[in-house]
Parts: structure tokens; sequence; C-alpha cells
């Protein structure tokens, strides 16, 4: 039988085309929620080091095992993760936790390609096996990744996807018997909200796949 749809819904309807600037990215980003943040560690021209996070990060696809990471403009220049990326093809991702929050939030800042972060907020440097990137030597799992694809977004700058070339897990860092499910409490990764909110994890609800009989 044909269903009909519901006629109890009062949502009020936003027209995006209506919305402007920080309005539209606070809609946004307050909604889809939590993101998981991708703490970017490149080099830059000379070797510099730089790092930054971003939360338009998400996990694409596991083989090959992609990752995407959307990175803006600044003043109509790409910004300096993005650049450096597109140069040396190359980045980690490391996984921000509960002890790297506030450093993390700092390597944000608008600092000029010169700056090295690492540097700037006092952050232990690791050196990445598998492609030509740095990577923060006290995050407890880092993803070493390759440039497999960018998609130029115009005004918002470019999506990249990188192809994760290694894996580097501190050996704290259990795996669940019989399986690579690394154990997220152990984990504790720090996720995005709206503004400057920020969420830890909270209560774990399993619910196993349905199987048709
Ligand atoms: C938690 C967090 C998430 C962010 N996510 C993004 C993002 O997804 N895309 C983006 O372009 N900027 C994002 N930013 C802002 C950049 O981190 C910021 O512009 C930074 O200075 C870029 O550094 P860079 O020029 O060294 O690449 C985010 C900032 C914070 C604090």
């Amino acid at each position: 039988m044909k269903r009909s749809p519901s006629d109890v819904s009062d949502h009020k309807v936003i027209h995006t085309d209506e919305v402007e600037g920080l309005d539209r990215y606070q809609l946004l980003t307050s909604l889809v929620v939590p993101r998981p943040i991708g703490w970017i560690s490149t080099y830059g021209k000379d070797g510099v080091l730089n790092l930054a996070p971003f939360s338009f990060f998400s996990a694409v696809a596991a083989s090959p095992m992609l990752v995407s990471v959307s990175i803006g403009t600044r003043a109509g220049v790409p910004k300096d993760s993005l650049q450096n990326i597109l140069d040396q093809k190359a980045f980690c991702v490391n996984i921000v936790t509960e002890v790297q929050g506030p450093q993390m939030n700092e390597t944000s800042a608008d600092f000029p390609p010169e700056q090295d972060e690492f540097e700037r907020v006092g952050l232990p440097i690791g050196l990445a096996t598998r492609v030509n990137a740095p990577y923060v030597a006290n995050c407890p799992a880092i993803l070493e990744c390759e440039l497999f694809r960018e998609l130029n977004l115009g005004n918002a700058g470019s999506l990249i996807v990188g192809e994760v070339r290694a894996v580097r897990l501190d050996p704290t860092l259990q795996f669940k018997e019989g399986s690579f499910l690394v154990d997220t409490k152990v984990l504790k990764p720090v996720a995005r909200l709206g503004g400057p909110e920020y969420t830890l994890l909270g209560d774990i609800v399993v619910m196993p796949r349905p199987t048709l009989k």
C-alpha cells in the first residue's frame, strides 16, 4: 500500500539561499555534530612545520583507505595546510584527544606560513615513515596520508581526499579481541560542536546491525 506523507510536521524551513555569511556556517556546523577533528600536520616551504585543526573532516572509504578534509581560503588565498598538501602531496592526521585539546585550539590561530606551530605551542615532533610529513608525537593515533584527489570548491577552498598509507598507534591503544577495533574509551577523542563547543565521549550505545531472515 502506498504510504502518504505525514502532515503533522511543523518544521520551520530555512531556505539556505536566504541565509548569509556566518549564519550559514553556524547553522550547518551546529547541526552536523559531533564532528571529528583532523589535526593536520604538513611541511611548508623550506621544510617549516605546519599544524592546524579541521573539523570538516571525515572517513570516506576503507579500500582504498580514504579520508577527506575540506580546507578553506584566507583572504582569497589557500590556508597554509591546503597549500602544503598540494605542494607536498602528503599530510598526517593526528587524532586529537582530551590532553591535546587546548594545544589543538591554539594551533587554529592565523599564524603566518613561516610560523612553526609545533614550536609555538610546544608539541613533540615525529617524522612519518611512509609519507613526507611530520606528526604530533604525543598523539595516540596518527594517519599518514598521501594526496589522492583534490576537488576545487571555488570560494570554499578545496576538498582534499587523502589515502591513508600507514596508521601509527600508541601501544596503550589495544584492539578489541579478535578484531582491529581500537578501544574508543581508551582513545578519548575530542569532537567539535557549534562555535567554541567541543564534546568528549558520552555513553556508548551498542546496536548490532540487523540481519534479514
Ligand atoms: C576545531 C577547529 C576546526 C576547524 N575546522 C576547519 C575546517 O574544517 N576548515 C577550515 O578551513 N578551517 C577550519 N578551522 C580553522 C583553521 O584551523 C584555521 O584557519 C587555521 O589557522 C588554518 O591554519 P593553516 O593556515 O596553517 O592551514 C578550524 C578551527 C578549529 C579550532
